[in-house]
């Protein structure tokens, strides 16, 4: 880690009004309201944690994740945003996303966040079709996402909107017309997840008794590929398994993860990595908001986890990110962190199959590859 590499800041905000029943996210329903005061204090406490452990960083990102991070009142966007300022140096350029859900409600909050520095929005559309909103359980209607994309995009200068795809009852046809009236409305970034079952959710309990039927794996990955195709051709390529962006319009804050750079995490259930002493170290913090603000208020932060990582475990962890990004791994940055080069014979062998390729020090998954991405890492790792 060198001090001008890239350094992003992660908020996470764990409250929803509803629980999608897809989603296996740390986010909770609050329906009696929460003590914003306590929480607002509680955030700004972590980050002084966060600037002790990584002193004299240049922050080049800062993400409100969810949860809803627009359920938030502007202020205290605001004040968070003050707070990373009053501690670190934030690079001219910062990119500052903040999560959506396309209500009406939450639309109205969009010109308070531009005012408050956010810079980038990334809309949880899902879908283009009232149907499968409903199945989804989400609470806003395909006109209302629209009518909250073109606010968006008229306040702030980035937008990025996110669609699932391979739902219950979803062809091939009906995703190629969806994502095809997509990219009519798209900003500079789209995000596109294949349904994943998650275990403990509604959605997996309707699976395993036959009652959720989702297209099977081979129709799935025709999906992906259709994806890849349509994306291209609208000039919004892949950078990442399901991110695509105009060049140059790549989410910085997300880069930083694939990339392997180091970033705090604040509120509960976030993440981090921060390199201290020349060893990375990965930390989280505890779930359950009303415990984690009562740690903080004790402790001065809200960490459940806070462990060094082995030079082989930081080595697989950045192969594993490396590998889902189109411009793939740096091979010299591997062998540093692992100590290690990558084994010639497992690197031909992977080749021969087709599954990744090599280019000027890099090493990229393919299409093919990608598919199979877990078993490409696992022989890399070996
Ligand atoms: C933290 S969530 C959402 C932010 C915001 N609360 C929303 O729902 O719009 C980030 C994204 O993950 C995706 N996602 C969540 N659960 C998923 C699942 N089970 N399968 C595929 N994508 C999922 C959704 O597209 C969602 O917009
Ligand atoms: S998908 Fe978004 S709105 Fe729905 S429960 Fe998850 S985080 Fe909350």
């Amino acid at each position: 880690m060198t001090r001008d590499e890239p350094f992003g800041v992660y908020v996470h905000w764990p409250f929803c009004k509803a629980k999608c029943p897809y989603c296996d996210f740390n986010s909770h329903v609050r329906h009696g309201g929460i003590d914003e005061t306590r929480f607002l204090s509680a955030y700004l406490t972590e980050l002084n944690h966060f600037a002790g452990r990584a002193p004299g960083r240049t922050v080049t990102s800062i993400f409100f994740g969810g949860g809803t991070p627009s359920l938030m009142p502007p202020r205290t966007v605001a004040a968070i945003l003050d707070g990373i300022t009053s501690h670190w140096v934030v690079a001219d350029d910062v990119e500052i996303t903040l999560e959506a859900n396309p209500t009406s409600v939450e639309a109205e909050n969009f010109a308070g966040y531009a005012a408050a520095g956010v810079n980038r929005l990334s809309l949880g559309v899902q879908a283009l079709d009232d149907r499968s909103l409903k199945a989804l359980g989400r609470r806003h209607t395909v006109d209302e996402a629209l009518a909250a994309l073109d606010l968006a995009k008229r306040i702030f200068g980035r937008v990025s909107f996110d669609l699932i795809y391979a739902r219950e009852g979803q062809t091939l046809h009906d995703w190629e017309q969806e994502l095809t009236r997509a990219l009519t409305h798209a900003a500079d970034h789209l995000s596109l997840y294949q349904l994943t079952i998650e275990d403990g959710t509604p959605f997996a309990a309707r699976h395993a008794v036959g009652r959720l039927r989702v297209p099977d794996g081979d129709k799935a990955s025709a999906m992906y590929q259709l994806t890849q195709t349509l994306c291209e051709a609208a000039g919004l390529p892949a950078y990442e398994i399901s991110n695509h962006a105009r060049p140059g319009s790549e989410s910085r804050h997300n880069l930083v993860y694939w990339r392997g750079h180091d970033y705090a995490g604040i509120g509960a259930g976030a993440h981090a990595r921060i390199t201290e002493g020349g060893t990375k170290r990965a930390l989280s913090t505890i779930e359950s908001p009303e415990a984690w603000l009562a740690q903080v208020e004790a402790e001065g932060h809200g960490l459940a986890s806070d462990e060094s990582l082995s030079t082989q475990e930081a080595a697989e962890e950045y192969l594993l990110m490396a590998l889902r990004l189109a411009e793939g791994m740096d091979l010299v940055r591997f062998a540093t962190l692992a100590g290690h080069a990558i084994d010639e014979a497992q690197l031909h062998g992977l080749e021969g199959d087709g599954l990744v390729a090599r280019s000027g020090g890099r090493l990229m998954a393919t299409q093919s590859g990608r598919l199979v991405l877990e078993r490409v890492i696992l022989e890399l790792a070996a």
